[in-house]
């Protein structure tokens, strides 16, 4: 009886985990790639151009490995390695980001 209870309660602390993990990724991870692009035209175009193509002062984001979904792009520009910049949270937002995130992940989809 006892284990039957754990295994309940630990059933419905994965349900409620799962559900949390779903509006979590929800947010940051469906972000709107439309309003990404905005974004990405203020915030990122100058250094990785306004395709996306990249400068002399950024990469191109057309050819980032498959296993970069969203997820990774979020990460890569929320805590971004030198010498790219430090955008967030002094000039985006966490919409910001998700957006840009998901507008990136459409652009390296897209070959
Ligand atoms: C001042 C120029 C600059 C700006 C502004 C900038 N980046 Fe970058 N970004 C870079 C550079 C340089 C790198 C390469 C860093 C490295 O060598 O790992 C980079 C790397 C990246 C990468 C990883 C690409 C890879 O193949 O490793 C992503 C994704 C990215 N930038 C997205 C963005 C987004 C989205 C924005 C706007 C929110 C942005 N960047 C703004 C310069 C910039």
């Amino acid at each position: 009886m006892k284990n039957r209870t754990g295994a309940a309660s630990l059933a419905l602390l994965l349900t409620a985990c799962s559900g949390h993990m779903r509006s979590v990724g929800a947010d940051a991870m469906h972000g709107d790639g439309s309003r990404g692009r905005s974004v990405y035209l203020e915030r990122c175009a100058a250094c990785h151009g306004a395709e996306a193509r990249g400068t002399r002062l950024g990469p191109s984001l057309h050819a980032l490995a498959p296993s970069w979904n969203q997820r990774r792009i979020f990460a890569a520009i929320e805590e971004p390695e030198a010498p790219m910049p430090k955008l967030y949270p002094s000039q985006l937002t966490r919409r910001d980001l998700a957006d840009v995130a998901a507008y990136i992940d459409g652009v390296a989809a897209d070959k």
